[in-house]
């Protein structure tokens, strides 16, 4: 069976974005792939987290995992900071990364632009990603389009330690999804929604209320000819929009095109929040049975358990590999 790594970062509470571009895949393959899906904790502190919030967030983001689908006994959920291997691995592949192509990712970029103190681990993110992926023999890597560029990195280390040292590593290759790999921000559908914007309205959550839901929505930035009609370089707002509806609503944007013709911006958004609702409000009743369980620590305990498992004998592999430690009689 092939094996499938994804992690998701507890840097807010996940959007729908990351619902339809990555939680939303990881529940269909869990079926025919051996999965590992992280919480990946120790990314999230590239960028300064309050302690508490963030102690918070992990929870919430485990739960959600489950609460959205995920079936434990199909797939392992795991803590990323839970399992030290990562950041073993992670060390090692730090060793074998450039400067030069750290500096070219565009997240580092865009997360750095402006500011005054950037830490190094916001530059050293993909080597950390790298680790958490080739760890477990990883044959497939569904992500959201943003996610590419650390993915084609991931592919180059893989090659490089094993053209160096030794053949340990699979290369994995991505999955973006057909549609809805990038979902775009409600207030500037020019960049993609992210749940640590600063603009609260440029992004739905997971958990967000009803009443928010519909307001977020309905005050989501179009254009003026009040024309439904798909058209990303010229209308980008309301095609993102007829995005969401399409995946969510499972309808073909030219079906939703067509129902609407002659129909304003006002009853397509109140549908759509309908539609939105009507998806999000059962994974949030799960949810809150979730969050506070014994049964959520138990099936994290146990995922921990199994990962740990699996990457401490690639560890072991990459230490060999590179000669750290003692041989071993
Ligand atoms: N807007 C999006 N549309 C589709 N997929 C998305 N993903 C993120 N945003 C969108 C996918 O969600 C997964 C988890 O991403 P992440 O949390 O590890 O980091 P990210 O890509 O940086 O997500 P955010 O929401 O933008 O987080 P912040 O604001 O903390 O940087 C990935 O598979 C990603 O592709």
């Amino acid at each position: 069976m092939k094996t499938i790594f994804s992690g998701i970062q507890p840097s807010g509470v996940i959007t729908l974005g990351n619902y339809i571009g990555a939680i939303r895949q990881f529940i269909e393959l869990q079926n025919d792939y051996d999965c590992y899906f992280c919480v990946v904790d120790q990314h999230a502190i590239t960028v300064p987290q309050d302690r508490l919030k963030l102690r918070k967030n992990i929870r919430t983001l485990a739960a959600l995992y489950i609460a959205a689908g995920l079936d434990p006994q199909k797939a392992t959920l795991f803590i990323q900071s839970e399992v030290p291997a990562h950041s073993q691995a992670a060390w090692m592949l730090q060793c074998i990364s450039y400067i030069g192509e750290l500096e070219r990712m565009t997240q580092f970029k865009d997360k750095s632009a402006g500011k005054e103190a950037v830490s190094a681990g916001l530059l050293t993110y993909p080597p950390l990603m790298a680790a958490d992926i080739l760890l477990y023999g990883t044959d497939l890597v569904p992500v959201g389009e943003d996610q590419k560029q650390h993915l084609e990195l991931t592919r180059n280390l893989a090659e490089r330690f094993n053209n160096r040292y030794n053949e340990i590593f699979t290369i994995p290759e991505v999955r973006i999804p057909k549609v809805g790999a990038r979902i775009m921000s409600l207030q500037d559908p020019l960049k993609k929604m992210s749940k640590s914007d600063a603009n609260q309205k440029a992004f739905i959550t997971m958990l967000d209320e009803p009443k928010q839901i519909e307001k977020k929505i309905k005050s989501a930035v179009t254009d003026s000819d009040g024309i439904v009609q798909f058209d990303q370089k010229n209308k980008p707002g309301i095609s993102n929009l007829l995005s969401i509806y399409s995946i969510l609503g499972n309808k073909t944007v030219q079906e939703l095109e067509e129902y609407y013709a002659g129909k304003g911006y006002g009853e397509f958004k109140t549908d759509l929040a309908e539609v939105v609702l009507n998806y999000i409000i059962p994974i949030q009743e799960r949810f809150r049975q979730l969050v506070e369980s014994q049964e959520l620590d138990d099936i994290l305990d146990k995922g921990a358990e199994k990962a740990a498992l699996k990457a401490n004998k690639m560890v072991k592999k990459m230490e060999k590999a590179m000669g750290l430690g003692r041989k071993r009689r």
